[in-house]
């Protein structure tokens, strides 16, 4: 039961207000320029963002896109995975991984995850692979990265494409180098939300492949790369230049966010140590991006409604994986078949972590943590 809370005081879980205030003068000014030009879709700013972007993965190209979804749709298309083919993912995610591969008309895989990241976990993927298995899709889930190496030792075994989901993970780092080339093409999320957010809609695809880069330069202008003509079935799925605009500017500060967020995280640790709280690890192979800190306990219903009662901003990410989503039904599977994944999201509770949040926040935060456990 949900005793009444005595502590006073509101912790947003997320404050984009926060970082707006710190930005506002270079945001108008960027903004304003983009409406001088009226470069609205792609155009200038976008291109510098791109190479920005590109260099901060420490890839080749980088394309613009409208959403981190399009990024994952225009990878499989470029993969030319199609109706009758399957890709190996993860089922504790947010469904737009999914939804990829069933947008190509691609079945998707599921496996069950590591019980420590969260993420794919590498010793049950040779099982799931087929004849028609055509590319392995891991998710660097609440920014922490999937075992690349393992992954990609697999892929090399059954010559099979790996795409990263890496939409929470801008910056995160797997043996010391930052996530985004590990595989064929990597998929980022610019929503306004995630470590590096647009002011609306955003993504890009990451690659080292000029050809691949090409291509999907041509598929978000509805397949062509001169006007008018078209030279396959294409989207649009460009990048606004307004978006363009904004991400060039928080692209600047995007690695002094990450090391608040970090400093955020290690408080976390250190204040909820020994409470009975699971928290979240990084594999010693990894730096997370700290997109969310997840913490876990069989009683996060209980827990959720207390921090909600506090004022302590919280989430569940995900409550309900995908194999067993409504969406999902006719792919047949049921209760039972991956339970770590189905055990997470019974006991994942998101708690606040962004580059503003101040130690008296996190303190609060605590605070309000440990007073639910003393009144049992
Ligand atoms: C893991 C993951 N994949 C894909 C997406 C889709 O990105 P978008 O919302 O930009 O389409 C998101 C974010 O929403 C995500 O968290």
């Amino acid at each position: 039961m949900t005793n009444q809370p005595t502590l006073n005081g509101a912790v947003p879980y997320l404050d984009l207000p926060a970082q707006m205030r710190g930005l506002r003068q270079e945001i108008d000014a960027a903004i304003a320029r983009t409406l001088d030009n009226c470069s609205f879709c792609l155009g200038p700013d976008v291109a510098e963002f791109e190479k920005g972007f590109a260099q901060f993965c420490g890839a080749e190209h980088c394309v613009g896109l409208n959403t981190g979804t399009s990024a994952l749709h225009i990878a499989l298309l470029l993969l030319n995975i199609g109706p009758g083919d399957e890709v190996i993912t993860t089922p504790s995610t947010f469904v737009a991984t999914s939804w990829a591969i069933s947008y190509v008309g691609a079945k998707p895989v599921y496996i069950d995850v590591d019980d420590a990241t969260f993420n794919l976990d590498p010793k049950r993927v040779r099982q799931a692979i087929t004849p028609r298995t055509k590319a392995l899709l891991p998710v660097h889930l609440y920014g922490h990265p999937a075992d690349l190496d393992s992954l990609n030792e697999i892929c090399r075994e059954h010559k099979l494409p790996l795409v990263e989901d890496a939409a929470q993970a801008h910056g995160a780092t797997y043996k010391g180098k930052v996530v985004g080339t590990f595989g064929a093409m990597s998929c980022f999320s610019f929503y306004p939300g995630k470590n590096l957010g647009a002011y609306g809609e955003g993504g890009a695809l990451v690659t080292n492949d000029a050809a691949l880069a090409t291509r999907a330069r041509a598929l978000r202008e509805h397949g062509s790369t001169q006007r008018y003509y078209h030279d396959e079935v294409g989207y649009n799925y460009r990048m606004e230049g307004i978006q363009g605009a904004v991400l060039r500017v928080k692209l600047k500060h995007l690695g002094e966010w990450t090391r608040q967020r970090r400093r955020v995280a290690l408080r976390y640790h250190e204040l909820l140590a020994g409470t009975p709280l699971q928290l979240p690890v990084e594999a010693d192979y990894a730096q997370s991006a700290w997109h969310l800190y997840v913490v876990r306990h069989p009683r996060r219903d209980d827990l959720k409604k207390y921090l909600d009662a506090c004022q302590v901003g919280c989430a569940l990410h995900y409550p309900l994986p995908l194999h067993l989503q409504k969406a999902y039904a006719h792919l047949g599977y049921k209760l039972g078949d991956f339970p770590v994944a189905e055990k997470a999201a019974k006991e994942c509770l998101s708690l606040p972590i962004y580059p503003e949040l101040t130690d008296a926040q996190i303190q609060r935060v605590v605070a309000a943590i440990k007073e639910f456990f003393a009144k049992g």
